[in-house]
């Protein structure tokens, strides 16, 4: 499955054009990036990707202490039934997440670095884990073989929570995500278009229009 990790709503309608768009994912960052503020305006700016996009939308949480997560999460949850409420990997975070799963709320587990938050996190119900593979590749750890670890652990002991690879920086972290087990990548749009792009592609192209025009002028 491809999500496309932006809050730029033309970015958003670029990758659903494409076809291939099954969900999004937005983080306190990248609301802010886009210039959404203001808890009217962030509201109102999910709904609109839900209407763009009908797939999974990660919503994610500010507060950090359990009551205020889940006022929060319910909240963001009634904005659409795509909404998926994004809960960072921290001791109340998987209180939380115990809590949206008991309550019928899909999660998303962000913020995680290790197997052992995986762990935590699959035991809480999480939906989905976003274990942060370029974060985890800038120092110098091996961001894939985490997918890796994860993947395994999670086929072990038959664990339904979905991994969704994230801080993709480029095509290869798609490609070597999806082959280390990953159920989702969440890319920026220049990854995605990464995936494109080959030179014998771009060369076979320009031979094949050479030739046709060479052969009907
Ligand atoms: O949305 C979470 C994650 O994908 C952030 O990526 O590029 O800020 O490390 P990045």
């Amino acid at each position: 499955m491809f999500f496309i990790d932006t809050a730029n709503l033309d970015q958003i309608r670029e990758a659903k054009d494409l076809g291939i768009l099954d969900g999004v994912t937005t983080n306190p960052s990248l609301m802010a990036s886009e210039g959404i503020t203001g808890k009217d305006n962030v509201m109102r700016h999910y709904k609109t990707i839900c209407e763009i996009v009908n797939g999974p939308v990660s919503a994610e949480v500010i507060s950090t202490d359990f009551k205020g997560m889940i006022e929060e999460g319910k909240i963001l949850a009634d904005i659409d039934e795509n909404i998926v409420v994004k809960v960072p990997m921290i001791k109340d975070g998987i209180k939380a997440i115990s809590w949206f799963t008991e309550n019928g709320i899909a999660t998303n587990c962000t913020l995680v670095f290790s197997a052992g938050q995986a762990i935590l996190a699959a035991k809480a119900g999480a939906t989905y884990l976003s274990p942060f593979i370029g974060r985890v590749d800038d120092i110098s750890w091996d961001g894939v073989g985490l997918i890796k670890d994860i993947a395994e652990i999670y086929s072990i002991q038959g664990y339904d929570t979905l991994i969704l690879a994230a801080s993709i920086r480029n095509a290869k972290h798609i490609v070597d995500s999806a082959k280390a087990g990953a159920d989702v990548v969440t890319c920026p749009l220049s990854a995605i278009l990464g995936l494109l792009k080959h030179p014998l592609t771009d060369m076979g192209l320009a031979q094949f229009l050479s030739d046709h025009k060479k052969a009907n002028g």
